[in-house]
């Protein structure tokens, strides 16, 4: 699978863009995982944030492969929303994803610490990618997450 990442602004984003992006998102969170609570949030649309999509480059019409987005919380770079279609899961391209949002939250947010709540199955996956774990664990919305830290370089 030949993957193509687009980092941008939501409002720089393109109507089907927008669809493919949210939909994702929806379908993931919402209808697979049960968020009892809105995806969708202002910060989404605030100049600060960036949204990364992914793309098979393989198949024409690309099919959207992934998602992520890092917004500005409390002075540090918070990446969130990381997700795959099923397609794209158990193939490796989520060492890709994570690679390219941490280069998305460096690129943006310069010199800050990156930060994520990890659902905790996934506490080893982000550590491979240099995330530790700080603070306490805690609940959301029936899923239990790990907050846990990418240093500043
Ligand atoms: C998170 C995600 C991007 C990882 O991509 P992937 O292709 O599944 O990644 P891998 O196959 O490398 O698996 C990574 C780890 O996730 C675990 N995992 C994947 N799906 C899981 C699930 N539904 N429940 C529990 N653990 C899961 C795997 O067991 C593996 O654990 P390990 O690192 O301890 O071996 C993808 O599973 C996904 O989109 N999941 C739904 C959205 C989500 O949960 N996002 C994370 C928010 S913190």
């Amino acid at each position: 699978m030949t993957t193509l990442f687009i980092t941008s602004r939501f409002f720089d984003l393109s109507a089907a863009e927008i669809h493919a992006l949210l939909k994702l998102r929806s379908d993931v969170f919402v209808t697979e995982q049960g968020w009892a609570h809105t995806d969708i949030e202002d910060i989404d649309i605030d100049g600060s944030s960036r949204h990364l999509l992914a793309y098979d480059l393989s198949e024409r019409p690309m099919p959207f492969l992934g998602a992520a987005r890092v917004i500005d919380e409390d002075g540090k770079a918070k990446l969130g929303r990381i997700c795959l279609s099923p397609a794209g899961r158990g193939t490796g391209v989520s060492t890709e994803l994570i690679d390219a949002a941490i280069a998305m939250a460096r690129e943006t947010f310069p010199d800050r610490d990156i930060v994520l709540d990890a659902q905790v199955p996934l506490i080893d996956f982000y550590s491979r990618h240099g995330f530790e774990p700080y603070g306490d664990p805690f609940e959301q919305g029936g899923i239990e997450r790990q907050p846990m830290v990418l240093a500043a370089t």
